[in-house]
C-alpha cells in the first residue's frame, strides 16, 4: 500500500514524539549586539533557483533550520548536487529548467509550507513524478491552492490525501501552458509556485495578486537571468508577468538576516524594562516590515542605526529599547507585509496600554497551527484580556501580566518562540509545552536570547 492510502505508515517526519517543554522566566534587561540567521523564504528560494538554474550557486548565509534542510534534501533528490562547504556556506550545482530527475522516494518536507509548496511548483515544469510529504503539521495544511493552478497548468495529481492535503504525487510534464492567474488568496507561496511552474511554460505566465506578498521569488528570478515584471495592480496589489523557457544561471546569493526572526528578540527588548538592544543587518523589504511600522506606531524605540545594501535588499542595523507601547489598530491590507509576526505582536500588545486591534487574520488559521486559536489559547493560560470578533484578534494590555501556562504550541515554531519571549516579562514566567519545532527556522533561538540576558530553561 501507498504511503498516501495509508499515511499513518509512511515516513512523515517530527519531533511530536519527543516534546521538550521550557519556561521563560521574568528576566533582567536585555543587553548586546546579535545577528540572527539568515532569512528563510529567501533560504529556500537560493536553494530551489540554485536547483534550477545551469552552473554553481554559491550561498552565503543560509539558514540551517530543519525546513530549509529539508529543501536542500529534496533538491537533491531531483538531481541538482548540493554541498555544506561551512557555516551558512552552500554550492548548489543546478541541472537546468526542466531536467529535474524522478526522486526515488517521497520528499519530505517536515514542517515546512513554504517548502513544499514551492517545490510542487518547481517539479511541475518536468516530465517526472514525484510524492510530496511532511510532518503531522504540514498534512493538515490545505495544498489544494496550489495544486487548483498547477492543475490547470497542465499538472496531474496521481494521488492525494483527502481534502488535497499531503501525501501527494505528482506528475509533471516539460510543456505547461501558461496561464493568467489571479491569487484568491495573499499568498507569497502561490504566486511562487506559479511563477516556478511558468519557468517551464511557452509564452507568458502572469500572476496578479490583489495585495503584493513578499517578492523574494520575483528577484530571484531577475537575479537568476528570467525576464520577470513587475507592475503595480489597484490600490495594494501587483501583476507579475515571466516570459517562460529561460535560461536560468547561476548566481551567488548572500541571504539577509529574517526580519521574521529579529522580531522575537525585538519584541523582547520593548518589554522587558531596561532592555537596549542592537539587531545587526536586519533585511528591511518592504513586504516584510509591517510588524516594525506597526511597533512603531505603538511608540516603540527602534532606530535604524545604518542601512545599506546586501545580497540585492535592503539592510538595516536596528537599535531596540524597552518602550512603554500603546494599543493601535492594524489594518487587514498589511497583513501580508507581517503575516507570520502576529504571535508576537499579540504579546507586545499584552504589555501596551489600552486595545490593539489586528484585523484581517484569516490566514493566520491555516499556518503551522491554527495559529488564531493558538494565540488566543496562550493568552489564556496567561491572564491576557482578549477576543476574536470574527477574523481580528483584540488585545487588552496590561502593565503586569501573570504568564503560567503550559502554552500548547501545537508544532508551531513561532507559537512556542512567542510565548517563551513574554515569560520574559511576565510576573511568575510562561512554560511553553514544546520548543523542538523552534529549531525549524530559529535554531540558535535559545542560546542567543540567553547570550542578551533572557533567561530560558529546558525542561518541565
Ligand atoms: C512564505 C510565505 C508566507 C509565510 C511563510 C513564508 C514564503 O506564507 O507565512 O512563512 O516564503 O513565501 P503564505 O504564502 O502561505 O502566506
Amino acid at each position: 500500500m501507498s504511503a498516501i492510502e495509508n499515511p499513518a505508515a509512511s515516513p512523515a517526519s517530527g519531533h511530536g514524539a519527543n516534546p521538550r517543554p521550557a519556561t521563560g522566566l521574568p528576566s533582567p534587561a536585555l543587553n548586546g549586539k546579535v545577528r540572527v540567521p539568515g532569512d528563510k523564504s529567501v533560504s529556500h528560494r537560493a536553494l530551489i533557483f540554485g536547483a534550477l538554474a545551469r552552473g554553481e550557486t554559491r550561498i552565503t548565509g543560509l539558514l540551517e533550520g530543519e525546513d530549509v534542510l529539508n529543501t536542500a534534501k529534496a533538491c537533491a533528490a531531483l538531481g541538482a548536487q548540493v554541498e555544506r562547504l561551512g557555516n551558512g556556506e552552500w554550492r548548489v550545482e543546478g541541472v537546468g529548467v526542466g531536467q529535474f530527475r524522478a526522486p526515488d522516494a517521497p520528499l519530505d518536507f517536515g514542517n515546512s509550507g513554504t517548502g513544499v509548496r514551492l517545490m510542487m511548483g518547481a517539479v511541475a515544469g518536468n516530465p517526472i513524478a514525484a510524492t510530496f510529504d511532511g510532518d503531522a503539521s504540514l498534512r493538515k495544511r490545505p495544498m489544494k491552492r496550489v495544486l487548483d493552478p498547477l492543475v490547470a497548468m497542465g499538472v496531474e495529481v496521481v494521488e492525494e490525501a483527502q481534502g488535497g492535503r499531503l501525501p501527494l504525487r505528482l506528475q509533471g510534464l516539460s510543456d505547461l501552458k501558461a496561464f493568467t492567474y489571479e491569487t484568491p488568496v495573499a499568498s507569497a507561496q502561490v504566486k511562487s509556485a506559479v511563477l516556478l511552474a511558468g519557468l517551464a511554460a511557452s509564452g507568458e505566465t502572469v500572476v496578479v495578486e490583489k495585495e503584493a506578498t513578499r517578492d523574494h521569488t520575483e528577484r530571484m528570478l531577475a537575479h537568476f537571468g528570467a525576464d520577470v515584471r513587475v507592475e503595480p495592480h489597484g490600490p495594494h496589489g501587483r501583476r507579475i508577468t515571466l516570459t517562460g523557457r529561460p535560461t536560468l544561471v547561476a548566481a551567488p546569493v548572500d541571504v539577509p538576516s529574517d526580519p521574521s526572526s529579529a522580531a522575537f528578540p525585538l519584541v523582547a527588548a520593548l518589554i522587558v524594562p531596561g532592555s537596549d538592544i542592537v539587531l545587526s543587518a536586519v533585511m528591511m523589504n518592504p513586504l516584510r516590515i509591517g510588524l516594525i511600522i506597526t511597533l512603531k506606531e505603538m511608540g516603540a524605540s527602534i532606530e535604524t542605526l545604518a542601512e545599506r545594501t546586501e545580497g540585492g535588499e535592503t539592510v538595516a542595523d536596528l537599535r531596540v529599547r524597552y518602550s512603554r507601547l500603546t494599543g493601535v489598530e492594524v489594518p487587514p491590507e498589511r497583513a501580508p507585509a507581517m503575516i507570520d509576526e502576529y504571535p508576537i505582536l499579540a504579546v507586545a500588545a499584552a504589555f501596551a496600554q489600552g486595545e490593539t486591534r489586528m484585523q484581517g487574520l484569516a490566514e493566520l488559521r491555516v499556518k503551522e497551527s491554527d495559529r488564531l486559536a493558538a494565540v488566543a489559547d496562550g493568552l489564556a493560560a496567561c491572564g491576557i484580556t482578549h477576543r476574536i470578533e470574527g477574523d481580528d484578534l483584540i488585545v487588552t494590555g496590561a502593565p503586569d501580566v501573570e504568564g503560567g501556562g503550559p502554552v500548547a504550541t501545537h508544532m508551531d515554531h513561532r507559537i512556542a518562540m512567542a510565548f517563551l519571549v513574554l515569560g520574559l516579562a511576565s510576573l511568575k514566567g510562561v512554560q511553553v509545552d514544546d520548543m523542538s519545532f523552534i529549531a525549524t527556522s530559529f535554531p540558535t533561538f535559545m542560546p542567543m536570547m540567553a547570550g542578551l540576558g533572557a533567561i530560558l530553561t529546558e525542561g518541565a
